[in-house]
């Protein structure tokens, strides 16, 4: 097994070295977060064993895997760094960031309520956000805003506008909203909005982010779509009562929030001059590989490895749990929440033949 997934791995590696793209920004939330949320006094964190087990040096690095996100791997392919480093990684410097920078933060959404959905658990309301809050979007715009005088300061106007302008921008985002926020009934959405109306609600907020990034710049960009939800262990685990299948009516939001996504995206690319934003689809390619596991050398695709992989994630995925999996590339799920590194590899190289085809 190891062997074959190895050349699997190193065979497409030295891709296309574009001299085109001279860095890759990301925004989001755990699904491309490479290190943002150790800073920050949450408890959304995975800078712990067995995170990262399969990293270089086996180093957990706050990235919510076993291994590398699929931004890590889309740098590497544009001739980049094999890395993104976390814009508040002090590790790093603007030297680096010119190349890639992240800003996405674990836990986040496009609704403002869903980064503060642990205050509204812990604290019933109480204002404690600075305290367990992760990023919101709207902050990770004013951290680019931030990196944009920092880059100009150490490239010069020209080239800091180039780098903006030439990037590749990775956006993944949504899930939250939907599994951590509306559904899980804590913050008074479910109350204020229909599932239809909170989709349009989202679109409204990935409007206004996009914008805004265009404002300050940005051209090439890949949104990620949402992928099937509903069948992460953690949701099937709690679809336990009705069998623990995938649960339809999320996948069913997920789906409906793609087909506005699409709109949204045809709906800027014909009213802002020169904005090239793509859509990257992953809800097909996640299914394909559920219902066709062994085509991919895939053995488990309903539990995560990390422990009993049916609900554990961040602290619940420690170092002292004896049931993690020993192959992390048999499983489709790392921990109850979140992908291996073999599945954003695949992520990876789909967004390079789709969203990201025509910039490279
Ligand atoms: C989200 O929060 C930011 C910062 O407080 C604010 O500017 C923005 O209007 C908020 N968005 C919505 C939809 O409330
Ligand atoms: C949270 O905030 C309170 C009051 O502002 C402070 O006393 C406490 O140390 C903070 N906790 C963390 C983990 O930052």
């Amino acid at each position: 097994m190891g062997i074959p997934f190895l050349l699997l791995l190193c065979l497409p590696c030295p891709a296309v070295a574009s001299a085109r793209i001279p860095a890759v920004i990301v925004f989001g939330d755990s699904t491309v977060d490479t290190g943002n949320n150790n800073q920050i006094s949450t408890v959304l964190k995975s800078n712990f064993r067995p995170y990262g087990r399969d990293f270089a040096g086996g180093r957990p690095t706050g990235r919510f895997c076993n291994g590398r996100l699929a931004p890590d791997f889309i740098s590497e392919a544009l001739g980049l760094p094999p890395l993104v480093p976390a814009y508040l990684d002090p590790e790093y410097s603007i030297k680096d960031f010119a190349r890639g920078v992240c800003f996405a933060s674990a836990g986040t959404g496009l609704d403002n309520a869903t980064s503060d959905v642990l205050v509204s658990l812990l604290c019933s309301g109480r204002n404690q956000q600075d305290n367990l809050s992760v990023i919101p979007l709207w902050k990770e715009v004013e951290y680019f805003k931030e990196y944009h005088r920092r880059l100009r300061r150490y490239a010069g106007q020209a080239q800091a506008k180039y780098i903006i302008h030439e990037a590749v921008y990775i956006v993944s985002i949504g899930t939250n909203d939907f599994l951590e926020n509306y559904f899980l009934l804590v913050t008074g959405r479910y109350r204020q909005f229909t599932v239809e109306e909170y989709e349009d609600f989202l679109i409204d907020r990935a409007e206004e982010f996009l914008r805004a990034i265009y404002h300050l710049g940005a051209r090439k960009i890949s949104f990620t779509s949402l992928g099937a939800i509903g069948c992460l262990p953690l949701e099937r685990t709690t679809n336990a009562l009705a069998g623990g299948g995938c649960n339809e009516e999320y996948n069913k939001a997920a789906r409906d929030f793609n087909v506005k996504l699409q709109a949204l995206i045809r709906r800027l690319c014909a009213t802002l001059p020169g904005f090239r934003l793509r859509y990257a689809p992953v809800y097909d390619g996640l299914l394909r590989i559920i219902a066709n596991p062994s085509s991919y050398g895939i053995e488990n695709v309903i539990a995560g490895c990390c422990a009993t992989g049916l609900f554990e994630m961040g602290y619940l995925c420690n170092q002292w749990n004896d049931l993690t999996c020993p192959d992390a590339n048999r499983y489709i799920f790392w921990d109850a929440f979140h992908p291996t590194e073999k599945i954003n590899w695949i992520m990876a190289e789909q967004t390079l033949k789709t969203s990201l085809a025509e910039f490279i």
